[in-house]
This record gives structure tokens, sequence and C-alpha cells, in this order.
């Protein structure tokens, strides 16, 4: 997986992608980092600190309405005593996005006094937009721009081609995101991601996966995972995932002549329920485990 991916991010295309992102950053005061609520740590890029450098960030948890709302509340406690706001969203429903325009105001305080104390009167602060692909960059922007006044054009003084959104009376927002890449190089990472469905089936072996996500799925035991399926406690201790994989095949009747279980039918199910959520609100990744 891990050999697809790079050649999906090779290095020149993360020189060009990292370029083009330095350059949007030369016009923001700061960066909206949007992950996925269920997998905080796969769905971070390895070198946005890097690239950033000092800019002031806040860290957008979305897709919540999929994730256990007290690991997401864990997660906000653990950015905020790495000095990190960090605010939860659905861009399904539109659910905690009017907290957005406090947070930025929050994290760009003191730039704000500063700019007011050299004498501006209202100054307008800026913000752009990045995350992996999938976490709801394009979901984020649409839903902010749906809400608020349309885009302000062919600002004096902007490059030309960038185009913002007023989304506060002070609070500018660039209208496209800086997609950066996830940190492909660790297996577990990979896993996490392909669980979610943010990278492509075609590149990962399915059933594999499926017995992956069992593997994690007999520990955590989700309720609503155990119901659906009315898995007994023995299905979960005594067997190996690739006979539970199996065994959830038999129970939805997925069977081939010879009364055999078609398991890859069985992971593709698995793995649409997981990502619709229908096995639960399932966080992958505590705090604890960064
Ligand atoms: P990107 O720009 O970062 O690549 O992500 P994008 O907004 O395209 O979102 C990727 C997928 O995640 C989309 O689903 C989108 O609807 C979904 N999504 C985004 N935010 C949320 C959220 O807060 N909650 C839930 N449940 N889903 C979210 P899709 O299946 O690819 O497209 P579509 O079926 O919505 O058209």
């Amino acid at each position: 997986m891990s050999e697809m991916q790079n050649i999906q991010w090779f290095p020149g295309h993360m020189t060009k992608t990292k370029r083009k992102i330095q350059s949007s950053l030369k016009l923001v005061d700061a960066v909206a980092e949007i992950i996925d609520a269920r997998i905080p740590i796969s769905s971070r890029n390895p070198d946005l600190a890097q690239i950033i450098q000092s800019k002031p960030r806040l860290v957008l948890i979305n897709k919540c309405d999929m994730a256990n709302q007290t690991a997401t509340k864990m997660w906000i406690e653990h950015f905020k005593r790495q000095g990190i706001t960090a605010i939860a969203i659905d861009c399904k429903s539109g659910r905690g996005l009017n907290q957005f325009a406090p947070a930025v105001n929050k994290v760009l305080a003191q730039r704000l006094e500063k700019l007011k104390s050299k004498g501006m009167i209202n100054p307008m602060l800026r913000i752009m937009i990045v995350g992996i692909p999938n976490v709801g960059k394009s979901s984020f922007i649409n839903r902010i721009a749906k809400q608020n006044r349309a885009k302000v054009e062919d600002r004096p003084g902007v490059t030309r081609g960038n185009q913002w959104y007023t989304i506060a009376k002070n609070l500018e927002m660039l209208d496209t995101p800086g997609v950066l890449w996830p940190k492909f190089d660790d297996k577990i990472v990979g896993e996490h991601l392909a669980f979610t469905g943010a990278v492509k089936d075609q590149i990962l072996d399915i059933e594999l996966l499926a017995v992956r996500l069992l593997d994690f799925l007999k520990k955590l035991k989700p309720k609503d995972f155990i119901e659906r399926f009315k898995l007994e406690d023995a299905d979960i201790e005594n067997i190996e995932s690739y006979e539970l994989l199996e065994l959830i095949g038999k129970k939805r009747g997925m069977l081939v002549s010879g009364g055999e279980v078609n398991t890859e039918r069985a992971a593709i199910m698995l793995l649409d329920e997981f990502r619709a959520a229908k096995l639960g609100r399932i966080t992958v990744e505590m705090p604890y485990e960064e």
C-alpha cells in the first residue's frame, strides 16, 4: 500500500504542493487544519508544523458525527494541553461550525491587538484550510460559503486568482484548501486511513483489511457492532478474525456454491458499514496512543 501512495505523492508532487501552500501562507494570518475525528493521528500531515513554521493554527476535528463523543472531547483536551485550539465539527449537519470564527479570533487575539495598536481600525484577518485528502475540506468550505455572504473577488493588492469568503465581519477565508499528504510510510497509518475509506480500496487487499478491522473491533467490542451481527461473546473471544469474517458473511447469507462463505463480499460489506458508522460511532485512535 505504501508503495502506491508513494506513487500518488511522488517527491516532485510533494515539493510542488508544499510550495503552493507556502505561497498561500504569505496571504493568511492563520491556518486551520482539518482532521478526521475517527483517526486524529493518521489524518494529520506529518510535516505541517515544519511547513507553516510559526504561523498560528487551529485544528478542526471533522466528521464528529461518526466518532465517539467522549473520545472527541478527550482529543480537544489533548490538543489544549499542547497549546493548540481545537473544535469539533460535523460538515454533514453543520454542527460546531458556529464555533469556527470565535476560535480563529481566539487564536489570533495577539495579532489583532498588535494590528490595533498600530492604529488599524478594523483589521481584517485571513485564514486558509489545509488537510489530507478526504477529511472534508471541500465540505467545510462549501458549508461556510453557503452560510456566509458571497465571495469577495478581485481584492486590490491580493494576487489575482485568489478568492476569499467573508466569514465574519473581520475574517476572510481563502476559497482553495491546501491539500497535504498523509504519513504514508507507516503501515498502521495506512491501515487506519483505509478503514475510514480515505485511501482507495483498489490498492488494498480488501479481505486483509477487513481482518485487521476485525482485530480492532474484537478488542473494542462496540455495542452496535455486536448487536448488528448478533454476535456472542464466544464469537469474539474464541475465534480468529478471519473466522469471524466468515461468520459475519454467513449470517448475512453471503454463500457461494458448496456452502463456502464469500469472504470478499463480506469484507466489502463490513468496511462499507464501518465507514457509514453503522457499526457505531467509533474512534480508532485515542490521544494516549500519540
Ligand atoms: P476533501 O475536500 O478534504 O477531499 O473532502 P470532501 O469534502 O470531499 O469530503 C470527503 C467525504 O467525506 C465526502 O463524502 C463528504 O460528504 C464526507 N464528509 C465530509 N465531512 C463530513 C462530516 O462531518 N461527516 C460525515 N459523515 N461525512 C463528511 P463522499 O461520500 O466522498 O461524497 P458525498 O457522498 O458526500 O457526495
